[in-house]
């Protein structure tokens, strides 16, 4: 594909064919991915690579996690401690989960999951199918591959900065062999189940999550939220004077 094909054609896939992809086909991704620049060449991340039983394991536990959770949210504040308590549901992530947007960025965030629930046939009070939304992102959208990537806390900000860069190239690299994926921030919500099955070193912290697979032929996955005009991001300048 020609380069701005690819990244005019990638899209966040939510719905994805149950068709296997191969480790060997993952990794040679995760290769090509590997070209990202990065702070001082310091490539400060680390990927826990999930497929098959390994997936599965992931799909339920977190997917169990995500519905206690919700339940969670609804109960009476008995309930509410009692469950806090027993451990497993509050996140644990090493990042705090945003819960409310600044205002400037509100709207475009709104419009955004207007725009998905409206494709995908939810009206906007549903709160039961918005739920159930949701929950998609704990099994991951069926996808047949889940990478969890980890960043280095010694570089603050920066290890983020590279990591996203790793992430697009990654997602980029993916469209262009035919495969779709999707970036979750929701998958950042717990570490314990992904630290029980890999090996990381507490210096090393969940920053984001990647679905992958083969995309289904469906609407959701042709959704294009409007993207800002290049006006828009150009900062007005003050002048020479
Ligand atoms: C860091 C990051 C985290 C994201 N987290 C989620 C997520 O948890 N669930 C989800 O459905 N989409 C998630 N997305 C996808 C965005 O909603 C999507 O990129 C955005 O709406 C633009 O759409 P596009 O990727 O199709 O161009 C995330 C994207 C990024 C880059």
């Amino acid at each position: 594909m020609e380069f701005v094909d690819v990244l005019k054609s990638r899209r966040s896939i939510r719905a994805f064919a149950p068709t296997p992809v191969s480790r060997e086909q993952v990794e040679r991704l995760l290769g090509k991915a590997l070209e990202s620049p990065s702070w001082s060449n310091t490539q400060p991340y680390k990927v826990a690579l999930a497929m098959g039983p390994e997936l599965e394991q992931l799909r339920q536990e977190l997917s169990g996690r995500f519905a206690r959770a919700s339940a969670l949210q609804k109960a009476s504040l008995p309930k509410k401690i009692v469950g806090a308590l027993r451990g497993g549901v509050m996140p644990d992530g090493d990042f705090k989960p945003i819960l409310k947007y600044p205002k400037d960025l509100q709207p475009r965030r709104v419009a955004t999951g207007i725009g998905l629930y409206s494709v995908l046939g939810i009206a906007r009070d549903d709160h039961a199918a918005r739920d159930a939304q949701m929950a998609r992102n704990f099994s991951f959208f069926d996808a047949p591959v889940v990478m969890f990537v980890f960043v280095h806390d010694g570089l603050g900000a920066y290890s983020a900065l590279d990591a996203g860069i790793f992430i697009q190239s990654l997602m980029l690299a993916a469209t262009d062999e035919g495969l779709g994926s999707c970036a979750q921030g929701a998958l950042a919500l717990w570490r314990s189940p992904v630290e029980a099955r890999f090996a990381i070193d507490k210096s090393y912290k969940l920053l984001c999550g990647l679905s992958l697979g083969y995309p289904l032929d469906q609407p959701v996955n042709r959704f294009k939220p409007e993207r800002r005009t290049v006006a828009e991001i150009l900062l007005p300048s003050h002048g020479t004077n």
